[in-house]
């Protein structure tokens, strides 16, 4: 029997009443109907064109008008969505993972969903279940796709993120649809999805899915690596050079785009560089993202003083026996010592 489908065309509010066919009739275009340059979208060098959609639809992302895309990230997410390749985009924690698969998609108009693969998401959540609904005023039970069958039949990008996170027994349901052609059996259904042509897979994650060992990643799992091995492509994204990492700073709080603000952004960011050796060499258990720098940046200009935002979005994070390693990194870069420091301490000259 086939599944009835309103409860998830509920979910876009598109569905024609009534129909039963509604799955694959909500989306106004069934596949993208237009070539893009990526010279003219992304703005890198490359004579290749990918395609896109013409109309925006409601699940397509917001464009960030501040997002800089990383060339040979940005290259491997459009293979992912232009030759239907499984894409990994795996990295550190804050350095625009999500977020650029969000950004590539909002550029190509392309319908995206974003999935938390967090410790609570179970296999029905993904599958679907029995729900009790009511219909013409009686209680009756009927099935409701979870996201993944709901997501396979429509051109839309699927986006496990925090991949790594995900339960075992929740990943061997992804198993299947990670292969190119990988139908779907709903067996309670007794039903084989098929995908849709223009359907994508996308997974964020920071480890490499051999556990948790910098320590950093609490929560994250060990993958098994037949699934790690259906994964066509895995990008890195980690920190990115100083310069690169300023002007994704000053792209988010352009209010310092100014001779001071770009000194002042400079410095914060050879802190931050600084705490990722100090982490690097096994002298500090945290280190500053991308994210934490972008939020000091923005705290600084609520608080007007580098040193207090500085306290507030990253060095009370720290562990406290670390804390005046930390601040001796500040003192280096601006010149000032803050309380923390050792020269601070009770019984320093
Ligand atoms: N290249 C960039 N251009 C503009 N903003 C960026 C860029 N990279 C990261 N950011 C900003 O940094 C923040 C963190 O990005 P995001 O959440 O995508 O990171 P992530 O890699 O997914 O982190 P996590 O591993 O913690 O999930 C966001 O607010 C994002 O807008
Ligand atoms: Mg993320």
């Amino acid at each position: 029997m086939r599944t009835p489908t309103r409860g998830t065309a509920s979910r876009t509010g598109k569905c024609k009443k009534g129909s039963k066919e509604t799955e694959v009739t909500e989306f106004v275009l069934q596949g993208p109907d237009r070539m893009v340059s990526v010279r003219e979208v992304f703005g890198i060098d490359t004579d290749l064109k990918v395609p896109a959609f013409a109309e925006r639809e409601d699940h397509v992302p917001d464009i960030d008008d501040a997002y800089r895309f990383n060339p040979d990230v940005t290259l491997a997410i459009l293979a992912g969505f232009s030759r239907d390749r499984r894409v990994m985009v795996q990295g550190l924690h804050g350095t625009g993972k999500s977020t650029h698969i969000e950004q590539v998609a909002a550029r190509l108009n392309w319908p995206c969903v974003r999935v938390n693969l967090d410790g609570h998401i179970s296999r029905l959540d993904l599958v679907g279940k029995d729900a009790i609904v009511l219909r013409d005023g009686l209680q009756v039970t009927e099935f409701q796709e979870g996201i993944v069958p709901w997501a396979l039949q429509r051109p839309v990008a699927l986006i496990f993120d925090e991949y790594d996170a995900g339960r075992p027994d929740v990943m061997f349901v992804i198993q299947r649809i990670l292969e190119r052609d990988g139908k779907f059996t709903l067996l309670d259904q007794n039903r084989v999805i098929h995908p849709h042509p223009w359907f994508r897979l996308f997974a964020t994650s920071n480890t490499v899915g051999l556990g948790n060992l910098s320590g950093m990643y609490h929560g994250t799992q060990v993958l098994n690596h037949a699934q790690i091995d259906r994964w066509n492509i895995v990008a890195t994204l980690n920190y990115l050079p100083h310069d690169e990492e300023m002007a994704i700073v000053l792209a988010r709080v352009p209010a310092k785009n100014d001779d001071r603000g770009r000194k002042l952004i400079s410095a914060m960011v050879t802190v931050a560089e600084l705490t990722r050796k100090g982490f690097a060499a096994g002298d500090l258990s945290t280190l500053m993202s991308p994210r934490t720098v972008i939020t000091w940046a923005e705290n600084c200009e609520i608080f007007r003083d580098p040193a207090l935002a500085f306290r507030l979005s990253f060095l009370n994070k720290c562990d406290e026996a670390e804390r005046p390693i930390v601040a001796e990194y500040y003192q280096r870069c601006f010149g000032t010592e803050l309380d923390e420091s050792w020269m601070r301490a009770p019984g320093a000259q």
